[in-house]
This record gives C-alpha cells, structure tokens and sequence, in this order.
C-alpha cells in the first residue's frame, strides 16, 4: 500500500517535499477543525448545510478513501448529555497534503425535537476518532420548523368563527370533544377551589371554551374575566356570552386589560398558551396575575416540559420549557408552583398542569 502510493504523483510530489507519505492510520496527527454555524437558527428535522474547514497540520498525507480515510463525523447531543439520533461521517473531499486544508459542506438534519443540543464534530481515521484540536462542540439552539409556527392575530382574522370557533384552538375533533374538554377543565377546577361565587380571570380565553363551561355554574356574586390577544376571539365570546358579570377584553402579549379597581381575583386560568408564549412572555403574564389575584388566589396553568430544553424553545405554533426552569420563574414572581398533574405529550416531553398559590 505504501508502495503503491509513493508510486503515484501524491506520492512523488511527497517524497520531493520530504513528507511523510504513509497514509494517516491511527493518530493523524496535528490539524484542525473548524465548523460554521448555518443559520442562527436551527429547525427540528430540517436539514441545512454545515460547512466544515479541515486543516492537514502534520507530516502526513490524509487520504479520503481507503483503510486509512479520513472522515468527518458529526452527532448531536442532549442537553443531559446523552447521544441524540444516530451519528453520521463524510469522506473528504480529496486526499489532504500536508499544509492543505479543504472545505466540507455536510448536510446535518436538525434533531427531532426542539431544545439545546450541542452538535459534536470530529475527525476519524480508519473508525477511532483523531482527537485534539480535531474536535469541535458547537452549543445549538432548536426550535421547531418555520412552516408550523402560529401566529393567532392571523388565525382569528381568517378563521369564520361563526361557522367553527373550537377546531382554531385546539386539535379537537369535533364541537362535542370541545365541550366535553370545557366540562372536564371545569371539574378539575372545582377540585382546586373553584365555587359558583368565585372571580375568574381566564388569559387566552380564545373563543370561550371555558366561559362555556362557567355561563351556567357561576352566580351572579361570580365573575369572569376573559382576555386574549385576538380581537376577533373576544368579539365572538362578546356576542356569545352576554352574563353581565362575564367581561372580555383584548389583552397585549404580556398585558392583562382589567384595572386593578375590578378588585381581587380569585383564580387565574391559562390553558394552551404557556404553550404559545415564550418563557419570558409568560413570566411578564404571571406578574400580572400577581396584581390582580387576592391574597389567597390561584393560577391554574398548562405547560409542555422537556428534559431537552435549558429554558423554553420551540416558538408560538408550540412552545417547550424546562420544567424546573419554568418552576423557578414562578417563585421568582411571587408563587409557590406544585405540578397538580402530568399527561404524555411527545416522544420527548410532558404536559404539566400546573397549580401556583402566592407566596
Ligand atoms: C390554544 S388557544 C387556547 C384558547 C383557550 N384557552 C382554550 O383552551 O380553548 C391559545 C390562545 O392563547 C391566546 N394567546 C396567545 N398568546 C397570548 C398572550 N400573550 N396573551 C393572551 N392570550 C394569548 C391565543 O390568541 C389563543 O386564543
């Protein structure tokens, strides 16, 4: 083999050069890898092309094919630290000389699910990995594709909430399943102190699924308060929902309308929009809900939680946090959070029903 190579012009040239020919087999010795981040953001399962600058250092010839290749590797880890998916190599593009370097474009498909990933690259030679300054972690942050990103001001704009106002806010099948899930949002609320005379206040009322469940269960001593960012969500639950102890009105992203001077609420509700919002977003929400509860008031809030997220990602079409993360920011703003129940959700993440009492 050795023969064989110094036999050809690589070989030749090498010898001219004095440098050692011998293909790389084990350590190939010094170099260097360098690795350009594709975009500032990376989308789960979509693929983008990484490019790669490997650097020949040393005193030998890297060869791309053969028993002694050299090839670049890449694999994504967890956040906890664990190998997500399966790793994958490239050849090089061409034998490397020494001195020589060569660029590599290597499509990656971002991993499956959204969260903060280090991309870990390296160089092998016949399988063992070169080591050294031949490795790179890249930190990346995930989010979910672009094309299933939600933006709600253009969904109640478009949607004829006449015709269908339950399928815009949920994966519900039919009218029944909405109704049935208002009813079973109202139960559980019960079991956290709900009574006919309490004062809800109920962020990202969207089209009334829970002012349904209350028009009939709440008394006139009882109020609603219903707040969304979609002004065609709160017209509909206006016409709707004609209680005069129920009042809606359109909030701001991190605003909640109602003036202190409608006096102290007894419970906050927010179900599927922890969801939507980033953690931030969220946070600014639950201030608001600590100027407006009493003293003995409650939040009730959903959440997706995964161990693959340092903070919150994914983005509005579905947002997820870091479960313990998203339990420090409740203490931060003033309530003590008990997780009250857990449902599967994905292959990678939990929903997180969420109780909050003031501190
Ligand atoms: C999945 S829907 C849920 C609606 C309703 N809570 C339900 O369970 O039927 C999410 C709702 O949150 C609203 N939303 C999103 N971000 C919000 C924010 N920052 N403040 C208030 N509402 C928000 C959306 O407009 C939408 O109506």
């Amino acid at each position: 083999m050795l023969g064989l190579l110094r036999m050809t012009p690589l070989g030749r040239l090498a010898r001219r050069a004095r440098w050692t020919v011998s293909p790389a087999a084990g350590p190939v010795g010094v170099g260097r890898l360098s690795v350009r981040v594709p975009r500032s953001v990376v989308e789960s399962g979509v693929p983008a092309d990484w490019v790669v600058r490997v650097e020949n250092h040393s005193r030998r010839v890297w060869p791309a094919a053969g028993p002694g290749a050299v090839r670049v590797r890449h694999r994504w880890v967890s956040l906890t630290g664990r190998p997500y998916g399966e790793p994958a190599g490239v050849p090089l593009p061409r034998t490397l000389l020494p001195g020589d370097w060569a660029d590599l474009a290597v499509p990656v498909a971002g991993p499956a699910a959204p969260g903060d990933f280090s991309l870990e690259w390296d160089v092998e030679v016949g399988g063992a990995p070169a080591g050294g300054p031949l490795a790179e972690a890249v930190p990346v942050h995930v989010v979910f594709p672009r094309a299933t990103d939600i933006d709600y001001h253009h969904v109640f704009r478009t949607a004829d909430l006449a015709a269908n106002s339950w399928w815009v806010v949920g994966a519900y099948h039919s009218q029944e399943e909405y109704k049935r899930s208002s009813e079973a949002r109202r139960v559980m609320l019960v079991g956290q102190g709900l009574t006919p005379d309490s004062r809800v206040l109920d962020i990202g009322c969207g089209t009334g699924q829970m002012a349904m469940a209350l028009e009939g269960y709440l008394s006139d001593r009882g109020a609603y308060y219903g707040t969304d960012i979609g002004r065609e969500a709160v017209e509909f639950c206006r016409r709707t929902y004609r209680r005069p102890n129920f009042v809606f009105d359109v909030g701001g992203m991190t605003a909640v309308p109602f003036p202190d001077a409608a006096g102290p609420l007894d419970l906050a509700v927010f179900f599927s929009v922890f969801t939507h919002t980033f953690v931030d977003e969220s946070a600014l929400l639950l201030a608001e809900c600590g100027r407006l509860l009493g003293p003995q008031g409650a939040v009730i809030a959903d959440v997706i939680a995964s161990p693959l997220v340092a903070r919150g990602a994914g983005h509005r079409g579905e947002m997820r946090v870091n479960r313990d993360h998203f339990l420090r920011i409740c203490r931060a703003v003033g309530f003590q959070p008990k997780v009250i129940a857990t449902f599967p959700w994905a292959a990678d993440a939990e929903r997180l029903l969420l109780r909050l009492d003031r501190r």
